[in-house]
């Protein structure tokens, strides 16, 4: 019997009643399934960095004017689809004081999550013109939105950034721009799962590529202020968010509450719109809409049927969170930055027991800590050490599934791992490491 952290026979013979060929093949939802039963069968508790959920509270404030919306009884009545009018002017204010972009109110429009909010992205941009074929990702990526493309009928392309960092991005992402076939330019910033973050510089070549070539980008912020190297938790004072906004006029903005504010579970986002895009006509909208403007098609073509609108009391939730933090009555970043610390401890424990960092960098500086990290061990594929690493008690998920191509790559998330536990982890490094001497 092999000797590991966690009992070697008990996880053999769960991955075998799992089904699961390959552990490191498995999706999220799969692990997270497999995880539990190893627990379950064992009472030995993992290091659980496989989903991307958080680990903290939800905003109190929200949860309190969502309660008070409820007893009121916004419950009983429609939302507008396009959002109510006093959490779209707090979203625009939003924008101005912590993006420093002016935005019309009638652009920002809350969504059920900020994945809605994509979706519907997909819907109305990638119809505006019949020439075109869909969005270009800038991976790595979130998968669900290839899913949403892939149950749209819609195209994809996309790229690994990895080896495309600083002015090297202009020339890559240029190749694909001038076959003509890209409506849209998507991702995420700080980025799932790799934790980069665009510098300046490479903001502003997708913002000049996107106004020179007439593709939107659609900019996923999920992680709002969580590259915490810049404090941009003051509002209406520099530094900002930084955003392609700043760069070009071809933008939509998908802003989470799920991890700034830990409300994940009521579902609600923002999906804002430049003014420009909101007013554009697109006459190829025609073929599947009422009309060719851009602003009423996203409400009134792709919201309208989609779900009507977005939750009555969870939108004065948002818009409470977004009074205070606008009025500085709580700090935006400062209940998350517990993520930040944690993934240092982490990333150091990883690196002290022979493990590497894969996306290290942005241009020429360490990337921040924040909410995933990537790492890799010397001699194994991400899927292989991945199934090694279950005997250790330790999960996580294989870069594979989001369009990198660094495949000894895996993602850990360390909403979950709570700090009494950082001894555990750092034994079962240890141990992993005595094991597989480099
Ligand atoms: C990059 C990215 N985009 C979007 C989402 C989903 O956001 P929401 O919960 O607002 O739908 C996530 C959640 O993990 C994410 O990582």
């Amino acid at each position: 019997m092999e000797n590991t952290p966690i009992n070697y026979e008990t996880v053999k013979s769960k991955i075998e009643e799992s089904g699961l060929k390959s552990v490191g093949k498995a999706s999220i939802r799969e692990i997270k399934k497999l995880i539990d039963a190893i627990e379950k069968a064992t009472g030995e508790k993992f290091i659980r960095m496989e989903m991307g959920i958080p680990g903290l509270p939800p905003t109190q404030i929200g949860v309190e004017a969502e309660i008070e919306a409820l007893q009121r009884g916004v419950a009983a009545i429609y939302p507008d689809i396009f959002g109510v009018a006093p959490l779209k002017e707090e979203i625009s204010r939003f924008i101005k004081l912590f993006l420093g972009i002016d935005v019309s109110p009638e652009g920002c429009i809350p969504t059920v999550g900020s994945m809605q909010g994509g979706f519907a992205a997909f819907m109305t941009i990638n119809r505006m013109h019949k020439d075109r074929e869909g969005t270009l990702f800038l991976d790595p990526g979130f998968p669900v939105h290839k899913q949403q493309l892939k149950v749209l009928g819609q195209e994809y392309m996309s790229f690994d950034v990895y080896d495309y960092r600083g002015e090297k991005l202009r020339d890559k992402l240029e190749s694909f721009l001038k076959t003509g076939k890209v409506s849209s330019i998507l991702y995420s910033n700080p980025n799932n799962p790799s934790w980069i973050c665009f510098t300046e510089t490479e903001l502003k070549i997708i913002g000049e590529l996107a106004t020179k070539y007439d593709v939107i980008v659609l900019e996923d912020l999920a992680y709002f202020g969580m590259d915490f190297r810049n404090d941009v938790s003051i509002p209406g004072e520099p530094p900002y968010q930084p955003s392609v906004a700043k760069y070009t006029d071809n933008w939509i903005l998908f802003i989470s509450s799920s991890k700034v504010f830990s409300y994940a579970g009521q579902r609600i986002g923002m999906m804002v719109l430049s003014n420009k895009l909101f007013n554009t006509h697109a006459p190829d909208l025609l073929r599947y809409y009422n009309t060719d403007n851009v602003g009423y098609t996203m409400i009134f073509g792709a919201l309208y049927p989609l779900s009507s609108g977005t939750s009555h009391s969870a939108q004065y939730a948002l818009l409470a969170m977004l009074k205070a933090v606008n009025d500085r009555t709580i700090s935006l970043t400062a209940p998350v930055k517990e993520y930040g610390e944690k993934a240092a401890i982490m990333k150091k424990m990883f690196t002290g027991n022979g493990f590497d960092i894969v996306y290290d960098k942005d241009e020429d500086n360490p990337i921040a800590d924040g909410f995933y990290f990537t790492f890799s061990y010397p001699g194994f594929s991400g899927v292989d050490l991945l199934n090694e690493l279950i005997y250790y008690g330790i999960s996580a998920i294989s870069l594979a599934i989001t369009g990198s191509e660094r495949l000894e790559g895996i993602r850990a998330c360390v909403s979950l791992v709570k700090r009494e536990q950082f001894p555990d982890l750092e034994y079962r490094l240890k141990k992993f490491h005595e094991d597989h001497p480099v």
